[in-house]
């Protein structure tokens, strides 16, 4: 099993934090295996010396975000184009602290998920619940929500890649993982949706929250989870490091 392992750095490194990661590590430039696809996202002002750093290694770099316009009058934005033009291959979208903090909606991640793909870029989706709706039992009925303009947006299109992070709004950052019998459920319940709906594309599913190299092993126990975003443990070298090679 070839599991995906996603390091959202967030803003929680800075530039120069984010170089001296990369600097001076052939062991992360060998992280990328039989066994692990590595994605790093930095922040965007350090994702251009990244690639030339980790160029000729198996590590991916990835963005946290990108504009849901081509390209045009929008001061501030960073559109997916410019991000392959630098070596990106994938881009977060969708993240809980976007759609909350920045009221980023379905319409515009759908939007930014169509000019990825035609940037040859992958996006790594985010879905979730919060606590209200985990407590009511409400989380198939986001995720249903959540997923089902995405498909709509995609069925037409032939056998595209698509990572979708399924991220539990109250493990984020919290240290609270789910049971492992309720990431069971939400991850078959996830596979049927799309296996049946999107049967032509290429689909991974990654679990996101809380990640830590103590309770890795016991998410990877946990069927039909292709790989995992991993937050704040990303940011130490360490810690990644023993998370994928445990
Ligand atoms: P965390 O963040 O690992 O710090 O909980 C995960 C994420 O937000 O992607």
């Amino acid at each position: 099993m070839k599991y995906t392992y996603v390091a959202n750095w967030k803003m929680n490194l800075t530039y120069n934090e984010s170089i001296s990661f990369c600097t001076n590590k052939q062991q992360l430039k060998q992280l990328g295996s039989n066994a692990a696809q590595v994605i790093l996202c930095p922040s965007f002002v350090a994702l251009a010396p990244i690639v030339e750093m980790l160029k000729n290694s198996s590590v991916f770099i990835g963005a946290q975000n990108c504009s849901e316009y081509e390209k045009g009058a929008y001061t501030g934005e960073v559109s997916a184009q410019s991000l392959s033009e630098v070596g990106i291959t994938h881009c977060i979208v969708g993240h809980s602290e976007r759609r909350i903090l920045y009221s980023e909606t379905t319409e515009t991640l759908v939007k930014k998920i169509d000019l990825l793909h035609r940037y040859n870029i992958t996006p790594i989706i985010c879905v979730g619940e919060t606590k209200d709706h985990f407590t009511n039992k409400a989380t198939f009925t986001v995720l249903t929500e959540q997923l089902k303009p995405i498909i709509k947006n995609v069925e037409q299109q032939k056998n595209k890649v698509l990572i979708i992070a399924y991220e539990p709004i109250w493990s984020i950052g919290t240290g609270i993982v789910p049971e492992n019998t309720y990431l069971e459920e939400v991850f078959a319940w996830i596979t049927k949706l799309l296996h049946s709906q999107l049967p032509e594309h290429a689909i991974q599913l990654l679990y996101g929250g809380s990640i830590t190299a103590t309770n890795i092993k016991q998410l990877k126990s946990i069927q039909n989870i292709n790989g995992f975003l991993i937050g704040g443990a990303s940011t130490d070298f360490k810690e990644f490091e023993s998370i994928i090679q445990p």
